[in-house]
Formats: C-alpha cells, structure tokens, sequence
C-alpha cells in the first residue's frame, strides 16, 4: 500500500492562547506548546494544528492577519516557531498551521494601500462595490458577524466586502495577484519545515455578481446569503492553482479545509490531488430541543444530542468517503461548545459520556481532530462576563434573561453553552489557581477542577486522559485506520459497527445517549471475540445502560 503519512493522522488541535503560557503573561505562547510537547506525545496524537499564531490586532484571536511572515509578539519569535517546528520533529509529531486566504486584517499593508484610493495597485486585492442608487448598500447579504457584508470606505464612497468582522476584509481571489503572494507566504512557511496547513474557510473564496440580492427579503432588511458566497464552483479552480503550486515544493503535504457547510458529496468533491487531502465539516453535527421555556431566547434552548440523525449523518460520511479518501472526525473545535458538555452530560455522566462520544467517534475510519483539553474530559469554560462573548446577540440576549428571572450565572451558562467561547477555556494543568496555565489570570478564564486536570488524571488510571491514551492507540492499528467499516442494526442511540482489515475484526458499540436503549443483535454472537475496551456495563440486563461503550476483536 502507498499511503500518505496522514492518512494515518491523529490531529491535536492547539488553540495558542489557550494551551500554556510560559512567560506568565495569561496568554499562551510557543515556548508553553514546545514545553508541552512530551505531554502531547505521551497522548498518542501525531499531528499538531495551530490556529493561527501570526502578527495580528487579534479582533478574532488571530484570524484577522496583518503580517502573514511574523509571528505575533504575544506567542513569541520567529526563533520560537522555528524551534518548535524542531522539536516537534523530534519527537516524530508533524505541524500544520491555520492559512487564512479568504480575508486579511483591516491593518495589512495590502488593505491600508487599498484605502488609498481606486487608482492606488492593491485596491484589487478587495472587493468593492458602489452603493444602489437609492444609496443603499450594494446588496442585501448579511456577514457571519452580524450585519451587512458592506462596510463603507469613506473616503472614497465605495464598500468594501467582509463576510467576517469588518475589520476583516476579503480578498479578491480573481485577481492573479492575489494566489501569487498567498503562495509565497505558503512557501515561506514550507520552507521552514512544516507539514501542512489548515485552510480557513476557503469555501468563500469567490462570491457570485455583487448586483444579486438574496430574493424573499423585505426591503432594507439582510439575510445569509451562502449561495452567492458558499461553495461556487470557482472556488475550485482558485484553490487547485493554489494548491498544485504548493505541491511543486512540497508533495506529501497535509491540506485539511475548512468546509463548513460541506455535505459528504461537496467534501467527496473537495478531496483531490489538487485540492484539499481532507475536509472539516460541520454538516455531521445534529441537536435536538430538548424543553421549549418561553423565558428562554430563540436559540439558546436547552439542546441534546440527536442521535439518530447524526447517526445517519455518520454512515453518509463514510460511505460517500469509503475509497481512498477519509471523513476527519471530530466532537468539538474552537468555534463550538465542548464535546462533553454538548453532545455528552457533564455532570452525571461526565467521564462515561466523553469515553463512549470519544469511543464511537475515533474509531471509525478517518482521521480524528482532538481539541486540546477534550481528552481531559474538560467540559464548557465558566465564563463570568457578558463581553466575553464575541456574538453581537449576547449582550441583548443575557438582559433578556435577566429580566426573565435568572440569575446573572445562570444566564451566562445559558448564552455560553451555545457559544464558540465555551470551547476556548485555558487547558487544564492541575488545579492551582489558574489551572497551572499560567501565574496570571488568563486572558479568558479558566475552569480550576479538583481531577480534572492533566496532574491528577496522569495519576488515575481510571481517567478520561488514561482512556484516550488507550483508544488512541488502538486507533494507530491499521484495523482502525484502515479497515473497511459495516454498521451493524442498532437502536436509534447506538451506534454498532464493525471494522474490518484483513485477518482482523473489532466491533464497536456505543449507547450516544443518556438513555437506557435496546442491546443490539450483534451481541449475542460474540463468544469467540475478546473485549479491549470496556464501559463495564452488563449485557444481560434488558436493557444497555447510558453510554455504554465496548469494542471487541477477534
Ligand atoms: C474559523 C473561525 C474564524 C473564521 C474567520 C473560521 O472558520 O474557524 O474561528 O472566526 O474562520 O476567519
């Protein structure tokens, strides 16, 4: 078999700010991630993704770049990543880094040329359009951000484009200028030795004709508008230039998009020699409501998982990518709550859920993406102020609450569990005062657990981290890598599969839920096959127990 290294890849994802901070700032940095790196490695994760570390005014922590061949100050040096990248090496782990090529921040050079004027040689670099003649913005398409795609540049009348914040203006991937200094900055960073990248957003690369509104919206009001901004075909005729001349320098490097709305057959599209060797979605994910409470805002209902559907959605995912091309698979990232908070229960079932989630997920056939912290079970951040959250829903949100009678704690529990915030809590150490993070109050908060922590857990062998270690190494297993997958009939909650490589079989199955749920037919046939991972829940009850978990071999 000639296989590409990553398609064997355990990724770790490290969001800088969060993960340790070695000169006591509250803000992580390079030097915490290289004195991590035994931590890490213990884990069993083979692949590091940063989210992204370079010079920037940090409106989305790092998202909006101003400099894309320095480093911000706050993480450290040139010298710092280099020596990572070193040490990283060493200890057999790859390094992919965040690319952002849709947007740039307002305070790149590029853009602070582009506002100069039309005539000026990096007005191109942006989109602009002129107002309607009634005066209006130049469409009706709402920003991810809230508010209009349009922000207007004053002096010289016309608006500039930003699907995020608009001090994050897009890029005009049409003209030829642009992919040419996007592949050098790609080729700087290559040459340093890294191994990858992760491509943010890169399905809004090309936005349609500025003069199409979205149809069905009352006058003077916006909407989303994916269809002129999301996944037009265009975009992979940029992204191939892009990255077929990234492959020139480097051939075995690791792309992993960033495709949130992607379907299975989008992503199948995606996966090419001269597109992307894996794609995020986050199509996978289903909730359901679980209480209607009228002094609850429309989107903050309280929410479980909905098993079934994500059920099916897995089986799509990797039937549609069975050949030659792998689903990643994830629970949680840096733009949504935790795993064991949102898809698990984090308080009665808090160690059995983040297991079982952790059990069923990994081991089917793809390449997992584990969020820094996930494998300490650490669950949402308790987050104590409102400005904390970067939606500009919140604030109105938790005065809502407020007047409907919760407290303030209560309030921000609520607006936090739907929330990207929660995920971005400081990595759990030990349980000193700042979770051994830093000396100093983080620069978001941090939850402080008794057992909880990286401390304690490495002494319990009963720990969430000691069972991570453990399923993270059955996942090296070409079985678990590499091996066919059938899913078996199961009750709605359960997922039941079998892994196939070879001489080699597991079957895997998992309760998703906190309810009790039908035991699956495969189980009365397992005499001949041995457990290797065990919930220790009985099979002769009536019925399977909340999360339960269990994969046998033969
Ligand atoms: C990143 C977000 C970021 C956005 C804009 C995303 O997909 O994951 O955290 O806000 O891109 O760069």
């Amino acid at each position: 078999m000639n296989q590409n290294w990553w398609e064997k890849a355990i990724v770790y994802q490290i969001y800088p700010k969060s993960f340790k901070d070695a000169n006591n700032d509250g803000i992580g940095d390079l030097k915490g991630m290289i004195e991590s790196l035994d931590y890490i490695k213990a884990l069993g994760v083979d692949t590091l993704w940063l989210n992204p570390i370079f010079i920037s005014p940090q409106v989305d922590n790092g998202y909006d770049i101003s400099n894309y061949y320095a480093i911000d100050e706050i993480f450290g040096d040139l010298n710092d990543v280099e020596k990572l990248i070193e040490e990283a090496h060493k200890r057999e782990l790859k390094i992919i880094f965040d690319l952002v090529l849709n947007h740039t921040s307002s305070e790149h050079p590029w853009f602070q040329e582009a506002i100069k004027g039309p005539q000026n040689i990096y007005r191109d670099y942006y989109l602009w359009a002129d107002a309607k003649l009634d005066g209006s913005y130049p469409n009706n398409w709402e920003s991810f951000f809230g508010g209009s795609v349009w922000e207007k540049d004053h002096k010289s009348e016309q608006y500039y484009f930003h699907l995020f914040d608009k001090k994050m203006p897009d890029l005009n991937w049409k003209n030829p200028e642009v992919k040419k200094s996007m592949v050098d900055i790609a080729k700087f960073w290559l040459a340093k030795g890294i191994d990858g990248f992760r491509l943010d957003a890169f399905i809004h690369m090309v936005k349609d004709d500025f003069s199409l509104d979205v149809q069905g919206v009352p006058d003077g009001e916006i909407a989303l508008a994916e269809e002129y901004y999301a996944n037009l075909p265009e975009v992979k005729r940029f992204l191939s230039e892009f990255i077929s001349e990234i492959r020139e320098i480097n051939p075995n490097c690791f792309i992993l998009g960033e495709a949130a709305s992607a379907t299975p057959s989008l992503a199948d599209s995606y996966i090419r020699e001269d597109l992307c060797s894996a794609v995020i979605s986050f199509d996978h994910f289903e909730e359901k409501i679980t209480s209607k409470d009228v002094k609850i805002p429309k989107g903050l209902e309280s929410k479980t998982i909905d098993a079934k559907r994500m059920k099916e959605n897995l089986i799509d995912w990797q039937e549609t990518l069975a050949v030659e091309k792998y689903p990643t698979l994830y629970w949680n990232n840096h733009d949504m709550p935790r795993m064991v908070s949102r898809f698990g229960n984090d308080k009665e079932y808090r160690d059995k859920s983040a297991k079982a989630l952790a059990t069923g997920m990994y081991l089917l056939r793809g390449i997992p993406v584990i969020l820094y912290g996930e494998e300490l079970g650490m669950k949402n951040l308790e987050i104590d102020n409102i400005h904390t959250f970067q939606s500009p829903k919140a604030v109105d949100q938790h005065i809502q609450l407020l007047e409907n009678g919760f407290s303030k704690e209560d309030s921000l529990a609520i607006i936090a569990s739907a929330n990207k915030e929660a995920s971005r809590g400081v990595m759990q150490w030990d349980r000193t005062s700042h979770a051994g993070f830093s000396t100093q109050a983080s620069w978001i908060g941090e939850n402080v657990e008794e057992t909880y922590n990286v401390e304690f857990e490495m002494k319990d062998e009963n720990s969430v981290l000691h069972f991570y270690q453990r399923l993270l190494s059955l996942k090296k297993e070409d079985l678990f890598s590499f091996g066919a997958v059938t899913f078996l009939e199961s009750d709605d909650n359960v997922l039941a599969y079998k892994r196939l490589f070879e001489e080699e079989e597991a079957i895997v199955i998992c309760n998703l839920t906190e309810n009790f749920a039908e035991i699956p037919d495969c189980t009365k046939e397992l005499d001949q096959w041995h457990l290797v991972i065990d919930s220790g829940d009985s099979l002769d009850n009536e019925e399977l127990a909340p999360y339960t978990y269990k994969v046998y071999r033969r």
